[in-house]
C-alpha cells in the first residue's frame, strides 16, 4: 500500500512540477552517502545514481532504493523540566516549539496530491511556537519513508517553494554545506523505518547535532534542529523544533 500511495504522490509531483526520476534517485545518493557514518544505519553502502535508477521497480516511478526498508528498530529520548535537565546534563536541548496535526484519512477527499497538508500545518505551529522561521533552521530530519517524501518535505516545511524540491537537491542544497542539511544520518531510506521508533530516531539525530556529537556528519554551529514525522498516509503531521 504504501509504495503505491507515495508512486502516486510522486506522479503527481512530476505531473504538476516537472520532477524527475533523477532527482528523486539523488535524494537516495545523498541518504546512501551519509549512512556510511551511521553504524545505526541498517544500509552502509555508497550508491551511484546509476545504480539507484537501474534499480527494480516496486511502484512505478518508486524503485527499490527509493523506498525505505522495513526494519526492526528500538529508540528512547529522555525528556526533563527545566531544572531537572540542567542536573542530568551539561549541554541540554531544548524543545523550542511543537505542531501536531492530522488530515482525513481517505486520500481521495484530499484537494493535495503533491504534499501533505497535515506537515504544512504542523510546521506553521511548530514555527510559531519556536518564534522562527524555515530560513533559521541549521539542520533537519526530515520523513523520507520514500525518495518523493524527503522533497515533499522540504517543500512543506518551507526549505524551499512549492514544486522546488527537486531542484533543491539536483543543486545539493540538502547536503552538508548547502542551505539546509537534511538527513544527515542516511535518514530512513538507510537507516530503515521501524515505525513506532522512527520519530525518536530523528530526535536523537537532531540532539546529537546540537550538543556537537554528530562526528562525521556534524554541521558547523548547528544551533536549531527540526524533525518532521508522518503517520500513516499522510494522515497525521509532527514538527518538532529543537533548540541548543
Ligand atoms: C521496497 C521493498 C518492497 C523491498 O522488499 P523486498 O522485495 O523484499 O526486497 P529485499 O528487502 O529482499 O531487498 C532486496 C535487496 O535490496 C537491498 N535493499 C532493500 N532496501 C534497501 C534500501 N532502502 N537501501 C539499500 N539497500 C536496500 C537489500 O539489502 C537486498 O540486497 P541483496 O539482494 O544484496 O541482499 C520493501 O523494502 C518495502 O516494502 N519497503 C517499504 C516499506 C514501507 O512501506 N514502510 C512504510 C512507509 S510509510
Amino acid at each position: 500500500m504504501m509504495p503505491a500511495g507515495y508512486a502516486m504522490f510522486a506522479r503527481a509531483h512530476m505531473q504538476k512540477y516537472g520532477t524527475t526520476e533523477e532527482q528523486l534517485a539523488k535524494v537516495k545518493v545523498k541518504s546512501s552517502k551519509y549512512s556510511l557514518s551511521n553504524p545505526m544505519a541498517m544500509y552502509r553502502r555508497a550508491l551511484t545514481l546509476e545504480e539507484c535508477l537501474n534499480a527494480r521497480v516496486i511502484a512505478s516511478p518508486l524503485k527499490m532504493f527509493d523506498c525505505c526498508a522495513n526494519a526492526d528498530g528500538a529508540s528512547c529520548v529522555i525528556l526533563a523540566n527545566e531544572g531537572k535537565a540542567k542536573k542530568i546534563t551539561d549541554t541540554p536541548v531544548w524543545v523550542a516549539g511543537i505542531g501536531a496535526t492530522s488530515d482525513t484519512l481517505s486520500t481521495t477527499a484530499r484537494t493535495n496530491l503533491t504534499g501533505l497538508t497535515c506537515a504544512v500545518e504542523a510546521g506553521r505551529q511548530a514555527y510559531k511556537m519556536a518564534r522562527i522561521k524555515p530560513g533559521d533552521v541549521n539542520v533537519a530530519e526530515v520523513h523520507d519513508c520514500f525518495s518523493i517524501a524527503e522533497i515533499m518535505a522540504c517543500e512543506n516545511l518551507g526549505f524551499c517553494k512549492p514544486g522546488e524540491g527537486g531542484k533543491l537537491i539536483e543543486e545539493s542544497q540538502t547536503y552538508i554545506g548547502g542551505k539546509i542539511p537534511v538527513n544527515v544520518d542516511g535518514g530512513l531510506l538507510s537507516k530503515g523505518h521501524p515505525i513506532g521508533a522512527t520519530g525518536g530516531s530523528q530526535i536523537r539525530t537532531v540532539v546529537l547535532q546540537l550538543q556537537g556529537n554528530a562526528g562525521k556528519t556534524q554541521v558547523d554551529g548547528a544551533e536549531i534542529g527540526l524533525v518532521h514525522n508522518i503517520g500513516g498516509s499522510g494522515l497525521y503531521g509532527n514538527v518538532t523544533v529543537l533548540r541548543r
